[in-house]
């Protein structure tokens, strides 16, 4: 397994990523390819997204690649905080694509994302997670999470919100 950028050679297992996911937004957003009418249009927004542009602080985006080539997981990790990162985003966003959950990919991709966190020059980072969402906050403590207090979303959602030490 492997964390690769995003390139034109991804452009068929993204798809697929997103049809098995199916109709609810994707997570993390920034591998939303609604808005963009190709992949090549979809990677150039996402190149200006990572530099940082408008309401877009820099980030990195990956997948996590099986020795088949088949997409297993997405991963985005924002390079700074703001305000509503701070709330309720955090640093880090990942998923796992729905039929390959329960196999640990989601606390191996937290685990390498640390590394290129520490790649980047960052001394901890925030990860944060719904209230209910029991698999990720397993995921976030596996890999050294401590808990701060937890924040609303405009939805009233509770986010449960991890400090992780590098
Ligand atoms: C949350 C998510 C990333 C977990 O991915 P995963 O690859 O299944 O996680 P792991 O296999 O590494 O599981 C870690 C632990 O959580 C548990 N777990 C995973 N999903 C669970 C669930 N739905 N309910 C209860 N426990 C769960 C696993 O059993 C494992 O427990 P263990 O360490 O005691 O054995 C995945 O369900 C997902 O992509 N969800 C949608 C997107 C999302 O919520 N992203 C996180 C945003 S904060």
């Amino acid at each position: 397994m492997r964390l690769v950028r995003p390139s034109m050679k991804w452009e068929n297992e993204h798809r697929s990523y997103l049809v098995e996911w199916g109709p609810t937004r994707i997570i993390p957003s920034s591998f939303n390819l609604e808005g963009t009418s190709s992949y090549e249009e979809y990677l150039q927004e996402l190149l200006k997204r990572e530099k940082g542009y408008g309401e877009w602080l820099p980030c990195s985006n990956y997948f996590l690649v099986s020795a088949e080539n088949r997409i297993l997981g997405l991963l985005d990790i924002r390079h700074e905080l703001n305000d509503f990162l701070y709330r309720i985003g955090g640093h880090i966003g990942y998923s796992v694509r729905p039929s390959e959950r329960k196999k640990g990919f989601a606390t191996f991709i937290l685990s390498e994302a640390l590394h290129k966190c520490r790649e980047l020059g960052m001394d901890k980072v925030l990860i944060t997670c719904d209230d209910d969402n029991i698999g990720s906050a397993k995921v976030i403590i596996h890999n050294g999470g401590i808990e701060d207090h937890s924040e609303q979303d405009s939805n009233g959602i509770v986010k449960r919100r991890f400090w992780i030490n590098l």
